[in-house]
């Protein structure tokens, strides 16, 4: 009982139209308790019984808690059913504020932590989800056929560089074969390197490359703006421009400001690369809401490609999970994965894959173990991995770039970089990631998912938190 109502019904089998959420709570009273209140505070219920109140509210509107996975008396995890009628069409803002809102700040919690959401395809078919996607930008940059991994890089210093040091810099990278060029997450239009500037050296620099190389190169130049205006402006010169891609910083622009930029990308036909910088303030403590949800948010809206993390390199996130985050971008199901957080899902059919990027602390000699892991739809992104190679950007994109193709003919990188400098220096400085680690990673999981969940069922949060 909260507030005079039940919301416990443990009986409850939810409807393939109800929305499914799966968190962790704990507080001072006993975890029955504190679920009502969540449930109650999330969807139709306050602190206190009430004379406005009425059946066709509490019945039709109202949240369920169907499951609880009691780890203390005050604490474990438990799963909530919202029915579809209790959201606002076409606007996740109001699914936010319901389900990812009040809740957060009551004091009968202590930690909660929202780990999945499953949304019903009902919900989904009121969105496009990506336009293009990996199909899509695979086949403007031609390898619908060979599936190669794409690699690219971000300009570093992240900011500072002039408009003509940046384009030199990005000419390297193409030319020396890498497929993409991206503004770093923190430049956007600073009077050091003001955005049209840089735009237009880039992109003089990316016809020579094209010219020189003979393949398709992208520029994901940031637009990212707190000004719709700005932002729309900038696509509109991107799209004159004849260019096919835009990065947003999809984070801390908010839904609502992604939502609206979708509309026009599509309508442009422009590839959105999605960088998730701030994601994190919010993913890694007691309270949150974790990654995998806002993905979903994300392929559902559209976005064309999204970073994930690397399972290696410089990022959080076990190699285990970031692989589910994988699956949750290029997959149309995915089953229960209780020990990741991670409930069962189901894209709608119209909701095509996107492409996903790994980025942070990658180099070269990581590429045999990112291919392990992902396979060979990622994008693989390296900032300080090219232009911190000893004999600068251009060795460290060919690095990358060979790299690449002997993984793809299944030479392993040692015994490539004998025929070829440029990678054996790159291994000398960063050293290799051995591939044989994430097999063991992935062989465990596959012996081991009985065993992994009942370890989270026992110790909670904390112990989650450990596997990813
Ligand atoms: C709020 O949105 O601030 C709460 O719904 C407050 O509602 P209450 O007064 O019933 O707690
Ligand atoms: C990114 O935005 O993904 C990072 O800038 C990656 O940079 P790094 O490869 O130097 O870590
Ligand atoms: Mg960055």
């Amino acid at each position: 009982m909260y507030g005079g109502y039940t919301y416990v019904e443990l009986k409850y089998k939810p409807s393939k139209d109800d929305f499914i959420v799966l968190l962790w709570v704990k507080g001072k009273n006993k975890i029955e308790k504190i679920a009502e209140a969540v449930a109650a505070e999330s969807s139709v219920g306050t602190w206190t019984k009430l004379s406005t109140m009425n059946d066709i509210v509490f019945k039709n509107y109202r949240a369920r808690v169907f499951k609880i996975i009691k780890v203390t008396k005050s604490s474990g995890f438990i799963y909530i059913a919202y029915p579809y009628e209790h959201f606002d069409s076409k606007n996740i803002l109001q699914f936010q504020a319901s389900v990812m809102g009040n809740i957060f700040g009551m004091k009968e919690v202590d930690e909660l932590y929202i780990m999945d959401i499953s949304f019903p395809e009902k919900y989904q078919k009121q969105f496009k989800g990506p336009k293009n996607g990996i199909e899509g930008i695979r086949k403007y940059v031609g390898t619908l056929k060979s599936r190669r991994p794409h690699i690219g890089t971000i300009v570093k210093p992240k900011v500072g560089l002039t408009p003509k040091e940046f384009a030199n810099v990005a000419y390297d990278a193409w030319s020396n074969g890498l497929d993409l060029v991206k503004d770093d997450e923190n430049l956007v239009d600073q009077k050091f390197c003001p955005w049209k500037k840089r735009f237009n050296e880039v992109t003089k620099k990316m016809d020579k490359a094209e010219n020189e190389t003979g393949e398709k190169k992208l520029y994901a130049t940031n637009i990212t703006d707190s000004s719709i205006d700005r932002m729309i402006e900038r696509l509109d010169y991107v799209r004159e421009h004849g260019q096919r891609m835009v990065m947003l910083d999809v984070y801390v622009m908010g839904l609502a400001a992604l939502h609206e930029m979708i509309k026009h990308t599509r309508k442009y036909n422009i590839f959105v690369h999605a960088h998730r910088a701030g994601y994190a303030a919010h993913n890694r403590g007691m309270f949150g809401v974790n990654f995998q949800v806002y993905e979903k948010f994300y392929r559902i809206i559209g976005v064309d490609q999204l970073h994930i993390g690397t399972g290696v390199g410089k990022m959080e996130g076990s190699a285990l999970y970031v692989k589910r985050l994988h699956d949750i971008a290029i997959k149309n199901k995915g089953e229960e994965k209780f020990y990741l957080g991670s409930l069962k899902f189901t894209f709608a059919k119209h909701i095509k894959p996107l492409f996903p990027v790994s980025s942070g602390g990658l180099d070269p000699g990581m590429v045999d173990a990112l291919i392990e892991l992902f396979g060979k739809d990622i994008v693989i992104q390296a900032g300080g991995g090219v232009h911190g190679h000893p004999n600068g950007t251009g060795a460290g994109a060919r690095a990358l770039r060979y790299a690449v193709d002997c993984a793809m003919k299944h030479i392993p990188l040692p015994k490539a970089s004998e025929k070829n400098n440029d990678l054996k220096l790159a291994l000398k400085k960063f050293g290799y990631a051995d591939p044989k680690d994430i097999k063991n990673v992935l062989k465990y999981e596959k012996n081991n998912k009985q065993k992994l969940t009942r370890e989270v069922k026992i110790g909670g949060l904390a112990e989650y938190q450990r596997i990813v």
